[in-house]
């Protein structure tokens, strides 16, 4: 037949089995098996893909701890992405030509080449997870969480993907023996009910009327806008109230004399990745803040790296006069950010760094207090010398990092990496009237979840996007969910059903001029794992 070196067999084939020409008329062993390798490992890496996706909200943390080991900036996420992208897109090709060959009643036939990848592919997807077992077991909690954002849809999606697959399945149904037939419906109907169901574990805090939508999440500019400028930089800050964030969240540190300075990066980090050091002082390593006075500090310039390493691909956006403000950054005082915060009415809230927690949180606070700034805008979070602090200024609010904490000591405004408290957790702290801040937040996903739950503000590096947006990306009344659900699975049942008598007709019309002898064809298209032989 001339069908038999079309250029959808030919392709198809080739790039499964590579064998370009005719097919070879051996039987192959274990194709079916192969197929089952094939398409577990596709399903393993769309799992990992979603895992790398919905941890990307994270980035930062790998490529932190990527730093901290090489001490150079590189984005390693993103490395990560892309391998993962390349895996699952070429699992996926891989499926969809098996399933294409089937369809076209071709033999299977793995290419050793592909064997390999494959097994490739397992280990780097089980390097990832054991990676994040021992390194970031606490991104864990984020897998699930995402489920309340995204399982409506990928109930969507998985019965979309169901429906045509079945035909594969009444295809081999068909032809299988009896205990087989058995086996495969057994799975089949497991498998679908399943799939159809799992709307009734659904839960998400947006499956809400609209009305009932909790007031928008406040934004804190994390060590600024760090995707506009330079982090922990006046410019970041300044970038920042054009969000209209309602805190500034940085990390303080003091000089040799004394001055509270703004610096993340702390211990054998310091300075390194953020700050021009190596270059100005060559020959000299400081791992510790009180290295350098407030003058050498300011010699120092803290911009050029942005647009060096340009940590979150975002450079580009800024304009020339932008770039040229980025690069002439330096350090900024405390006593900076709070003449800025006071000017504009905006909360401030800090990590301190400190190896001498006493007075160095004396020397904060005294600067504090003398800058003349409300006392209620300070958002005071280390827990070190929180009593001294609370002696000393009692203007100041406080901040918990824990549930226990705050309700030992009767506060009520909480600040916990957003993974740590489940959505319920968040709704009912919110009826406490306790003021719940979640950090990082950059995606909005994340965003829109969170806002559903109820959270009273979220600390975030991507303002710019975030203060965009007017409602979360779905909110949905539970009924119209159940509604909506229950159509699409009946809709997919009766196509289903459709394909399953079409599929037993084309079988029996099959198997009849088998029996008159008349031709083979038909058979090897009915059953293109079988030996048609
Ligand atoms: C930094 O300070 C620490 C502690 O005072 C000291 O041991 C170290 O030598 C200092 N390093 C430099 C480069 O001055
Ligand atoms: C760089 O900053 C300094 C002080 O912060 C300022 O005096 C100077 O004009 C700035 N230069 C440019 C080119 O913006
Ligand atoms: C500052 O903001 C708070 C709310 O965040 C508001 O209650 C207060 O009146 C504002 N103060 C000034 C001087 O605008
Ligand atoms: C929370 O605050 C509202 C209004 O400020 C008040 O009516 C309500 O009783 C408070 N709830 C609790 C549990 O304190």
């Amino acid at each position: 037949m001339s069908q038999e070196n079309s250029c959808c067999r030919v392709c198809s084939r080739g790039f499964y089995s590579c064998h370009w020409r005719d097919p070879s008329k051996k039987k192959r062993k274990h194709a079916c098996c192969w197929f089952s390798v094939v398409s577990l490992v596709s399903l393993l890496s769309l799992c990992w893909m979603y895992i790398c996706v919905v941890t990307y909200n994270d980035r930062e943390d790998v490529n932190w701890q990527g730093f901290t080991k090489l001490k150079q900036w590189v984005n390693w996420f993103m490395v990560l992405i892309i391998i993962s992208a390349v895996l699952t897109s070429y699992c996926i090709l891989l499926l969809l030509f098996a399933l294409f060959q089937v369809a076209l009643g071709e033999q299977l036939d793995l290419h050793w080449l592909h064997k390999i990848f494959l097994f490739f592919g397992v280990i780097f997807i089980a390097f990832g997870v054991t990676g994040i077992s021992l390194e970031w077991q606490q991104e864990w909690p984020t897998v699930p969480l995402s489920l309340q954002a995204t399982a409506p849809f990928l109930q969507f999606g998985a019965v979309g993907a169901l429906t045509p697959l079945s035909l594969f399945v009444f295809q081999g149904f068909h032809r299988a023996k009896n205990g087989s037939k058995v086996l495969i419906a057994v799975v089949f109907v497991a498998v679908s009910a399943a799939i159809f169901l799992c709307p009734l574990l659904i839960q998400s805090p947006c499956l809400i009327e609209l009305s009932e939508l909790p007031k928008k999440p406040k934004l804190i500019g994390h060590r600024g806008a760090p995707m506009l400028a330079p982090e922990n930089t006046m410019m970041s800050f300044n970038r920042s109230i054009a969000c209209g964030v309602k805190a500034f969240e940085t990390d303080v540190q003091l000089s040799k004399d004394r001055i509270p300075f703004l610096m993340h990066d702390n211990g054998s980090e310091f300075l390194l990745r953020t700050t021009n050091v190596k270059e100005k002082f060559p020959n000299k390593h400081f791992s510790y803040s009180a290295n350098l006075t407030w003058e050498e500090l300011q010699s120092l310039n803290a911009g050029e790296w942005f647009l060096k390493t340009d940590p979150f691909r975002s450079a580009s956006q800024l304009s020339e006069e932008e770039k040229v403000a980025a690069r002439n950054q330096t350090i900024p005082s405390l006593l900076q950010l709070l003449n800025l915060a006071k000017q504009h009415n905006i909360s401030v809230i800090f990590d301190l760094y400190s190896p001498n927690q006493e007075s160095d949180t004396d020397d904060t606070v005294s600067t504090i207090l003398r800058s003349g700034i409300d006392p209620s805008l300070i958002l005071w979070l280390p827990p070190a010398e929180r009593e001294s602090v609370n002696l000393a200024a009692p203007g100041f609010i406080q901040v918990y990092n824990t549930e226990t904490e705050m309700f030992d000591k009767g506060g009520n405004h909480l600040n916990v990496k957003y993974n740590k408290l489940s959505t319920e957790e968040i709704r009912k702290l919110q009826r406490k009237n306790v003021t719940v801040n979640l950090w990082v937040v950059n995606e909005r996903w994340l965003f829109s979840l969170l806002w559903c739950a109820g959270a009273s503000s979220v600390t975030t590096n991507s303002c710019h996007l975030l203060k965009d947006m007017d409602h979360p990306d779905w909110v949905m009344a539970e009924l119209k969910y159940t509604i909506i659900w229950i159509l699409v699975d009946v809709l997919s049942f009766l196509i289903m059903t459709g394909l399953y008598i079409f599929q037993r007709k084309t079988h029996r019309r099959g198997t009849e001029k088998q029996k008159n002898n008349t031709s083979s064809w038909n058979e090897k298209e009915l059953s293109p794992f079988l030996p048609t032989g």
